[in-house]
């Protein structure tokens, strides 16, 4: 264990990186932009142990070639649809995320996006900026207001219903779909379950919080865009790829919906030339909902921990393909 050889795909906080250099011999990628895949397939052969993010692509072919050592993958993010589960777990790697400890900064998050779409506060700074805040205006930048309006949550896990927690200072409906519905949490947080079709059909805001599966690519698309207001907000802190985004230029540019705000692209970063960025009534950032300094610094000590409990042949703590721990798996 002293000498377990561990990679760790960039910087990440400082106490996260201390817990792993006290006791392995560590190597950090040192760009600011993840290593590329040929690069890491290099840098995981031989280690003990791989910290990854959800910018690097762990699959098979990787994980097959580096499993003669590879104790354990841990990944600083609550998601990891970048990383092939099943191919870990057919190779007996435990697979480490971090989840809990980002919930409450990733609902801030979508808050400020649902908040910045419904009183265009970006539109209203490249306004000022250009030396459009001529007058106060009676009429200007009018957005739709937050009281008394119904919010629709699709996914009530932690970050769900965390945001559903912030509404009730809104004093709004709030209205949620899950495939597993949680009366106990729906009860506490005044939430109703609704079908996912009444809830686009109801809802004055959408916020996403459901994990990226086969079962929740483009989950909206067209068709659902077709059943929500057209006063509609859209927020999406989860995955790019729950919504079809094509399909989302077309509902933005007919106003089929009214906005959308989202910190998540099918393809990210988002190529500058894709035509959503066009539009005045999107505002986007570039996957930041954990950003908070705390958080990140609870993330990276997570992680760390998962490593360092892999490396010692332990359970990891948080480990997000348990089934690698059955008998004869
Ligand atoms: C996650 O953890 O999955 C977020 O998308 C980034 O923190």
């Amino acid at each position: 264990m002293p000498n377990s050889q561990v990679f760790v795909t960039r910087q990440i906080p400082q106490p996260g990186l201390d817990l792993l250099a006290a006791s392995t011999e560590l190597e950090v990628w040192p760009g600011e932009l993840p290593p590329p895949y040929e690069i890491l397939l290099e840098k995981a052969q031989g280690r003990a142990g791989l910290l990854c993010m959800l910018t690097d692509r762990i699959d098979r072919d990787l994980l097959a070639s580096a499993s003669g050592q590879l104790k354990v993958v841990s990944q600083m993010a609550v998601g990891f649809d970048n990383i092939d589960v099943q191919a870990a777990t057919e190779l007996g790697i435990p697979v480490g995320n971090t989840p809990g400890v980002l919930t409450e900064a990733t609902a801030d998050f979508a808050w400020a996006l649902l908040m910045a779409a419904a009183r265009r506060v970006v539109e209203a700074d490249r306004l000022t900026r250009a030396g459009g805040w001529k007058t106060w205006g009676p009429q200007t930048l009018l957005g739709p207001e937050l009281t008394g309006a119904t919010l629709g949550i699709v996914g009530f896990g932690r970050i769900g219903q965390a945001v559903a927690r912030r509404a009730s200072g809104f004093n709004m409906r709030i209205l949620y779909f899950d495939h597993n519905p949680n009366p106990e949490a729906g009860q506490a947080l005044r939430a109703e379950w609704a079908p996912f079709e009444r809830l686009l059909a109801e809802s004055d805001f959408v916020s996403i919080h459901t994990s990226l599966s086969a079962g929740t690519v483009h989950l909206f698309g067209a068709i659902q865009f077709k059943l929500m207001k057209p006063s509609a907000i859209l927020v999406n802190t989860a995955r790019g790829a729950v919504i079809d985004q094509p399909a989302l230029f077309e509902a933005l540019c007919s106003k089929t919906i009214a906005y959308a705000a989202i910190d998540v692209a099918e393809k990210e970063p988002i190529p500058l030339d894709d035509p959503l960025l066009t539009l005045d009534n999107l505002v986007i950032a570039p996957h930041i909902a954990s950003a908070g300094i705390q958080t990140r610094i609870k993330m990276s000590v997570m992680a760390a921990e998962n490593l360092l409990a892999g490396l010692r042949g332990e359970r990891l703590p948080y480990c997000a393909n348990p089934q690698v721990y059955l008998p004869g798996c």
